[in-house]
């Protein structure tokens, strides 16, 4: 297996009891060590981020937005090369060439595809004539119910602390997760929020399966965003996101110039400025802190350096057993 990170706690080479441990319902459904997906990010998680992702045990994803056909084949044909892990692909169900993306992934051999932002009901014919698994993000329990119903093996629950779109209800992960967690009988992925260990070991106690993670994944040295990004999201605190384009498809970003010139606006004017400033604009050469939009959740707050994506995962996974253990200590241990 190529660049398979080991992560058990004594350094050892074989990482068999450490994946024993963490096997479930959604390790089963993305074929993953870990139940720990890297989220989709347009234009930013291409193959070598993808690659990288899967490389650490997570289940990295090469996000289908924005893609040209060709440019989406070139991108998993670089992930395939880079590691033999199961790599996914993000698609946006309205864009226009959404069908076209889930063929591509068909026909590059994609075990798990996630889709978002849509119906999902639209492409289960053609996934399970195919054989593949589909979890759907949603971002609410209405949305939930239906995507369970057209047949998805899994959902992501997006909480309104997230980086990048929401949804329009304004609820938190901390209060969604359970409540949908309670109300479906496929895994529940939580999405929003979730910057370290302490995040993720919440996210399972709230009833998730697994853990759909953005924010934490920019400030790494894999992450194909410009430094200054990096660098704002080390030292922003977690006030300092605002949403823009509430009416039509709200977006949480980093606070800066531009948004501050926003925030002056109203619903429609912010709309349409958030149009035409594209939403490539934090990847493209000429941005600047003061002027790209950055995609950027609330857990920022706890994001303080940028890392290599594998002491990433050596902390996310190292900590969330010292935390349970704690936990465990705590609830479980003592005399009664
Ligand atoms: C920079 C950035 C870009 C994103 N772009 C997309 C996208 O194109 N499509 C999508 O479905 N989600 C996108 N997201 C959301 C992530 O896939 C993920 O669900 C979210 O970041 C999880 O919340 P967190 O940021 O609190 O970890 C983006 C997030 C960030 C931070």
């Amino acid at each position: 297996m190529s660049g398979q990170t080991d992560l058990r706690r004594d350094g050892a080479s074989s990482s068999e009891s450490t994946r024993g441990r963490w096997q479930n319902r959604m390790t089963d459904i993305l074929g993953s060590t870990y139940p720990i997906i890297q989220g989709a990010m347009r234009m930013i998680t291409l193959g070598e981020m993808a690659a990288a992702v899967s490389n650490c045990g997570g289940f990295g994803q090469v996000a289908a937005s924005g893609l040209s056909n060709d440019k989406l084949r070139a991108e998993l044909k670089r992930a395939q090369e880079l590691t033999d892990r199961p790599v996914g692909v993000n698609i946006p169900i309205y864009r226009p060439n959404a069908f076209d993306a889930l063929e591509i992934a068909i026909e590059m051999g994609v075990k798990t595809v996630t889709t978002s932002a849509g119906n999902p009901a639209k492409m289960m014919e053609r996934i399970r004539e195919a054989g593949l698994r589909v979890v759907h993000k949603v971002s609410n329990e209405s949305m939930a119910m239906k995507a369970q119903t057209a047949g998805v093996d899994a959902v992501v629950v997006t909480g309104f602390e997230a980086g990048g779109h929401i949804g329009r209800n304004d609820v938190s992960t901390l209060c969604m997760v359970p409540q949908i967690a309670d109300a479906v009988d496929i895994p529940v992925v939580a999405a929003g929020g979730i910057g370290d260990a302490r995040g993720l070991v919440a996210a399972f106690a709230l009833g998730a399966e697994a853990v759909e993670i953005g924010t934490r994944f920019v400030a790494t040295s894999e992450c194909a965003v410009p430094t200054f990004f990096k660098e704002r999201v080390c030292l922003a605190s977690s006030d300092e996101t605002f949403i823009l384009g509430k009416k039509e498809m709200p977006i949480r970003v980093l606070r800066n110039k531009a948004t501050e010139t926003v925030e002056k606006m109203g619903e429609e004017e912010a709309d349409e400025f958030l149009k035409q400033s594209g939403d490539s604009s934090y990847v493209t050469e000429g941005g600047n802190r003061e002027n790209a939009t950055m995609p950027c959740g609330q857990s920022v707050g706890v994001v303080k350096q940028v890392m290599g994506l594998e002491q990433v995962f050596v902390e996310l996974v190292e900590q969330a057993v010292c935390i349970s253990e704690r936990l465990g200590n705590l609830f479980g241990g003592g005399e009664r």
